[in-house]
């Protein structure tokens, strides 16, 4: 089929390239000159894995609004709708909470929707982006003309597996407003995967994609408070207690994301929940639910904090080891251990954060207190100075080291 792409950031570019990895004539078009440059050297800027390989050989075509929409049967739309920065998770969340900007996502509807009716002809328009329940209703559908056929179909896709995460999704989301652009679009998927098509109301479309980021993060905000009271109780252990509640696949779902570690992070799901409590608190919602999530998040890096300057010796130098949000990316959007850093910085200390997938040069190590604040597998033959202490919420150190401490928090046995 022709697929148009309005929208080629770390989302629509390889989600562009797995349509087109599928036999399909796909064009795109972004504002930005960034991405335009991208696509025509090739070479993506940010780790995602077959994007590259993908990029290189691809054929799709940066092209105007205009050509966009002549060209295509389908035109998927991801727009940012980004979180003020107070909000990404990286600094303590302040007591008002407000929803997503989306200014670029109505400006650009807008203009795409002038362009096809400036063409006369009748498209779908699949919007991505995320948003909160009632804004394409309310924000967006309003402005649009009569033959913008439009549906809502977010993805549940992690960065670094974008191309992954949409060929070999779970489910496909589907938010249906016109029931033949509905139908296109199931016959476009059948040509991805035999995933299946879950065809709902906008709203609950919209209600769904932020309440499973949501979920995620309470089953993080939740393990790593057992992790934490696994630090505190004798003969306990983190992961002999994921170990068990895996097992419980019936009742329990699956043991993905309930491994103790740092906090929830990353460009969707800390903005996700703090949207949510915003929406709580607007609803009147009995309990603020989402709040206690990132309440958790917050105080337990507190705790952290705490633990590192109770391990410091004399006026020790302190190391936080990752910047990224998790492992095998060089995205820092939303990283817990940045929250780690400036929450350290409150207290006065200026730690020493590295990450090597985002910092070209290695600082001088010394010895210190080390927080390995990113599961990055390189950690694992970090040579920590003699006399150092090491605070590893992961436990990828091993506990037996002559010429270092290590702490593997939630291992109580080194408590
Ligand atoms: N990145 C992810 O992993 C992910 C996962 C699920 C959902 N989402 C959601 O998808 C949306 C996009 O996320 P992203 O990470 O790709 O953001 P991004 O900022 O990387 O990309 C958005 C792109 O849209 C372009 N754009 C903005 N206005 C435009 C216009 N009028 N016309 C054409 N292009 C325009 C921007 O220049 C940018 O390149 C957000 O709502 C996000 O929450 C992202």
């Amino acid at each position: 089929m022709k697929i148009g792409f309005v929208g080629l950031g770390k989302l629509g570019l390889p989600v562009a390239l797995a349509v087109e990895s599928k036999g399909h004539d796909v064009v795109g078009y972004d504002i930005s000159d960034n991405v335009k440059n991208i696509i025509e050297a090739k070479k993506i800027p940010y780790k995602e894995i077959w994007a590259q390989d993908y990029l290189s050989k691809s054929k799709i075509q940066f092209t105007n609004l205009t050509n966009v929409v002549e060209h295509s049967e389908i035109i998927f739309v991801p727009i940012q709708t980004p979180h003020d920065p107070l909000y990404e998770g990286i600094t303590r969340i302040p007591e008002e909470r407000v929803d997503f900007d989306y200014t670029y996502l109505i400006s650009g509807m807008k203009k795409l929707s002038d362009e096809i009716e400036k063409q006369d002809k009748e498209k779908v328009v699949i919007i991505i982006s995320t948003v909160l329940p009632g804004t394409i209703r309310q924000k967006i559908k309003p402005l649009l003309g009569k033959n913008t056929k439009i549906c809502y179909n977010p993805f549940f896709i992690a960065m670094g597996t974008t191309m992954k995460d949409f060929l070999y999704p779970e489910f496909i989301l589907f938010g249906v407003d016109d029931l033949q652009a509905a139908n296109t679009a199931e016959k476009f998927y059948r040509t991805i995967n035999n995933a299946t098509f879950f065809k709902t109301t906008i709203e609950n479309a919209e209600l769904i994609k932020v309440s499973y980021n949501t979920f995620i993060s309470t089953k993080i905000a939740f393990i790593n408070t057992i992790m934490e009271m696994c630090h505190k109780l004798p003969n306990t252990n983190i992961d002999d207690v994921t170990n068990a509640l895996m097992l419980g696949n019936k009742r329990l779902i699956s043991g993905a994301y309930l491994r103790g570690g740092m906090g929830d992070g990353g460009g969707c799901h800390p903005r996700d929940n703090i949207a949510l409590s915003w929406l709580a608190r607007k609803l009147d919602i009995s309990n603020d639910f989402f709040d206690q999530i990132m309440k958790q998040r917050e105080k337990q890096t507190e705790w952290l904090v705490n633990l590192m300057l109770e391990n410091s010796i004399n006026n020790d130098n302190f190391y936080i080891l990752g910047k990224s949000f998790k492992p095998e990316t060089n995205i820092t959007t939303g990283s817990p251990s940045i929250l780690l850093d400036n929450l350290l910085k409150e207290k006065g200390i200026n730690a020493t954060v590295y990450d090597p997938y985002v910092d070209e040069k290695e600082p001088n190590f010394k010895k210190g207190v080390y927080f390995i604040g990113t599961q990055h597998d390189v950690f694992e033959q970090f040579e920590f100075p003699k006399g150092s202490v090491v605070i590893d919420p992961f436990r990828m150190i091993n506990k037996n080291q002559e010429d270092f401490k290590v702490i593997r928090i939630g291992d109580s046995n080194e408590y």
